[in-house]
């Protein structure tokens, strides 16, 4: 969601260097942008509603400025609307990510004082907050921290003050990292933006504040405005995974990485299943927690410890965590699973679990975010940058660390290993064969419906879940999944002539039964597609895939991914920026 860039320095091109790093943060998922830049005392601003398209607007060279782009939560998407926003006075220019809940009833008391809106936002009132709080006598930092203080929600913002040339941010979970280089200091919400620029940066903590001058960084605690020394962490500024190469989407790059990660996990990923098998079994409940994908490999996560180890870990959607607080006590273990490390519903889920006494795990992709500095003991993915809105590696990721963890716990570690690294040869061979040609074929019949449905069962229930997710995402198609046992519960209502009806059949105890639901589905007219490593009379389509025993759920992932992003190109949709989608869901 909103990505954030500022710099501090000497003076450039500001206008360029503001879009390259906009666009940086682009998969992220935007609709607007605008770029605030000091010059003679004024604040200039640009800004646009929809994409980067390119052209750079032209400034004239500056030490200071933001840009921004916005996910539009208050107030549509309008040019007004995009960030940054001025004060009355035009000295102060603000950008901000997250929400502001209490805005109405400070806006309410803005209005009263004489204050004038241009913008339906809540973001806006920053501006005229920390524009009183100055005409009060404090100076930036002050007026800032002042300000904040009156925010109720998960936000980040950071301020300018042309007529000083201070820049100042803040933050409440929502992420900020700033960064030093030899030209200048920089800000951002994501460290992507910062690597052409910093070689050394600090990850702003809640209870800090930051201000950004010419002549360096400086860092308070935020309450009593006191100096700290700051901690810097070196940055590694390579491109390693970050360019698209010879690829036409992030998507099937970051599909084709899959092999690659796996097998780096069933290496480098041993200590940490052992560290987290282990705190699982010094806790008296372990729970699951995570959104979207994640949730789904969560559950996946919570059918292979009970089924391979005997464990019983329930798995729960982030936003829903806190309705089972009660389950809390120091001796429960909380496992969160994210990608990004920054989503909100699930860093609150972590909060509360932390206030609960829990003991605090994750399995996370990107290092150094938010929840991989709250967590007290972290299973690094490793999948490298994903940029495509649309997880893939990341969700194998998480599959093989919890089947490793699972073979942890039943002592037979190098067995995991093996099952993860046969599961990464078999994804090579299935990418290499004529597999992703069959796929394309059949999205060509795929593609002229608009409701299809998914059915797996047991451990092949969440790779439905998550199958029909990735569909939905990137080719609008209204797919469903369902537990194959639920069919006559109500769901054949929906099919009808020609509907298509993905079928998870693997070789394991639920093959005979969801073959059975096939079978019934295609007496109601289905066109059945079978994902299984062996053919079957019932369908009428079949995606051949290797028997893959508990490595199932990461080997089945790969032909509903390669659907998914085929029916995207059919439909004319870019898989890598779904409509209304964001990489990284920073607000609830
Ligand atoms: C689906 C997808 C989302 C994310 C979800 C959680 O393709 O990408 O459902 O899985 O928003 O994001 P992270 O893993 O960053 O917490």
């Amino acid at each position: 969601m909103c990505g954030i860039f500022g710099y501090v320095g000497e003076p450039v091109d500001l206008g360029r260097s503001l879009t390259t790093a906009l666009k940086t943060l682009e998969y992220r998922g935007y609709d607007s942008w605008g770029i605030a830049v000091g010059h003679d005392q004024r604040i200039l601003v640009e800004k646009e509603v929809g994409r980067l398209n390119g052209s750079v607007p032209s400034f004239p060279h500056s030490s200071i400025g933001f840009g921004h782009t916005r996910w539009a939560t208050h107030g549509g998407v309008t040019k007004a609307n995009a960030h940054p926003h001025l004060d009355g006075s035009g000295r102060i220019a603000v950008v901000h990510n997250g929400i502001i809940e209490n805005y109405q009833v400070l806006k309410a008391e803005l209005k009263d004082r004489g204050r004038q809106f241009r913008s339906e936002t809540d973001s806006e009132v920053v501006a005229h907050l920390i524009q009183e709080e100055i005409a009060g006598g404090h100076d930036l930092t002050a007026a800032v921290a002042r300000t904040f203080d009156r925010l109720t929600g998960l936000n980040a913002v950071i301020a300018m003050d042309v007529g000083t040339g201070e820049m100042v941010a803040v933050k409440n979970v929502s992420p900020l990292i700033a960064g030093v280089g030899c030209h200048g200091v920089t800000i951002a919400s994501d460290t992507l933006a910062l690597r052409p620029h910093a070689n050394r940066v600090i990850y702003l903590d809640d209870h800090h504040l930051i201000k950004l001058t010419r002549d360096g960084i400086s860092l308070y605690e935020r309450e009593t405005l006191k100096e700290l020394m700051p901690r810097y962490t070196p940055l590694d500024r390579s491109n390693r995974d970050a360019d698209l190469g010879s690829y036409p989407h992030f998507m099937m790059k970051e599909i084709a990485e899959q092999p690659g990660v796996l097998s780096r996990l069933a290496t480098t990923g041993v200590d940490s299943a052992i560290a987290l098998a282990a705190a699982i079994e010094g806790s008296e409940l372990t729970v699951m927690t995570g959104c979207g994908s994640a949730g789904y490999a969560a559950m996946s996560g919570s059918y292979l410890l009970s089924s391979l180890a005997g464990r019983f870990v329930p798995a729960f959607v982030g936003s829903e965590f806190k309705y089972h607080r009660r389950l809390l006590s120091p001796n429960a273990l909380v496992i969160a699973l994210s990608q990004s490390g920054e989503t909100a519903d699930l860093i609150e889920a972590m909060m509360l679990a932390r206030s609960g006494g829990a003991r605090l795990g994750a399995l996370v992709n990107v290092e150094h975010s938010t929840l991989d500095r709250m967590v007290d003991l972290t299973f690094a993915l490793r999948a490298g940058p994903e940029q495509c809105v649309l997880a893939t590696k990341s969700y194998l990721a998480k599959l093989a660390a919890l089947t490793m963890t699972a073979y942890v716990l039943i002592g037979e570690v190098a067995q995991g290993q093996r099952l993860v690294g046969r599961a990464a040869d078999a994804i090579a061979e299935m990418l290499a064969s004529t597999l992703p040609q069959q796929v394309s074929d059949l999205a060509a019949v795929v593609v002229k419906h608009n409701h299809m449905f998914v059915i797996g069962r047991g451990l092949a229930f969440p790779t439905a879940l998550e199958a029909a997710l990735k569909i939905k995402e990137a080719s609008y198609i209204h797919a469903e999944a369902f537990a194959g046992g639920e069919l006559k519960h109500g769901v054949i209502a929906l099919v009808t002539d020609g509907t298509p009806c993905l079928v998870f059949a693997p070789a394991d105890e639920t093959r005979a039964d969801v073959v059975s639901g096939a079978t019934e589905l295609k007496s109601r007219g289905a066109f059945i597609i079978g994902v299984s490593p062996d053919p079957d009379p019932v369908f009428d389509a079949h995606l051949a895939v290797p028997e893959a025993g508990a490595a199932a759920p990461m080997v089945n992932a790969v032909p509903a991914q390669l659907l998914a992003y085929q029916l995207a190109l059919l439909r004319g949709n870019n898989p890598d920026r779904p409509r209304n989608l964001a990489k990284s869901v920073t607000v609830k």
